[in-house]
């Protein structure tokens, strides 16, 4: 079986459409829109009294699923992908076993988002899939994809797990609030891996501890694209500060993650203006030749 599997050969079936994450949060249709006031302009949380709620839980969800697909391929792969042993270029078999457990959490975790799914009125596909979380799984270094997959995105899995069980509450799902209710717990498991394994293989090498924080910084950046996430009582996805700490994040992490969400929201703003100025541009340019 072949080493560092290329995200592009991942194994899906027809239903499966991909979709760039980076093309849609920057869509120039959204500059027009604000402009003019359209779409939704006050909180954007997700509420029970929202028209667009269901909708809104069922794409959130099916986001979630591709999530956990991806994880079990990530964490499968750092079992295969390494030799065993104490080198750089290779994963301890305790990190291994580490893995292999996580493996059996996330195939567990794709079984719950399928039928939880059902529940909702999802079918497997209906939404488009984005392959962030397996891209952060091919980093070269173990350690990498640690920070990157267990401590950056299943951390961002944390809070959604934790707002979408508070959503289930508020609107009286039951079904929705305990399954998320039993993902979250192990996945607070999953990043506190990450934790432990960033301490103990980066003990006496500062170099690669900081490499490997920088890479988590880049890709908590990356995926608190337009800043959903926040502390605020109205924010989309509420960071959630107490599962965190149990994960082993210092309250200066915290408080990093935060303020990186506001960062991403301007840069999304940035993004979405630059692509509506090209768009002006194109149009200004095919009416000056006709
Ligand atoms: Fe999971
Ligand atoms: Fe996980």
């Amino acid at each position: 079986m072949k080493k560092m599997l290329p995200v592009e050969e991942l194994a899906r079936d027809e239903r499966f459409r991909r979709v760039n994450i980076f093309d849609a949060a920057s869509d120039p249709r959204t500059v027009r829109n604000r402009d003019e006031s359209k779409g939704r302009t006050g909180p954007q949380k997700l509420t029970p009294d929202r028209a667009d709620a269901p909708d809104g839980a069922r794409q959130l969800m099916h986001g979630i699923f591709m999530g956990e697909v991806q994880a079990l391929e990530g964490a499968g792969r750092t079992c295969w992908d390494f030799e065993t042993g104490p080198g750089r270029e290779q994963a301890p078999f305790d990190l291994k076993l580490d893995m292999a457990r996580q493996c059996w959490d996330e195939t567990r975790h794709v079984e719950i988002s399928v039928k939880l799914g059902e529940w909702m009125g999802t079918e497997v596909g209906e939404f488009a899939e984005a392959t962030f979380l397996y891209e952060a799984a091919c980093n070269p270094d173990p350690v990498l994809r640690l920070t990157g997959v267990n401590r950056a995105l299943e951390g961002l899995a944390i809070d959604i797990f934790n707002t979408m069980r508070d959503f289930g509450k508020v609107s009286g799902d039951p079904m929705l609030e305990f399954c998320e209710d039993w993902m979250l717990a192990d996945e607070v498991t999953h990043v506190k891996m990450g934790s432990d394994w960033l301490r103990r293989l980066t003990d006496k090498d500062p170099e690669r501890r900081a490499n490997a924080l920088e890479f988590q910084r880049v890709v908590d950046k990356l995926f608190s694209l337009g800043g959903f996430r926040g502390e605020e009582e109205d924010s989309p996805i509420r960071l959630a500060r107490r599962f965190r700490e149990l994960a082993g994040f210092k309250d200066e992490e915290i408080d990093e993650i935060a303020e990186l969400s506001v960062e991403s929201r301007n840069d999304a703003i940035a993004m979405q203006q630059d692509a509506a100025a090209q768009v002006e541009a194109k149009v200004a340019a095919a009416a000056a030749e006709s």
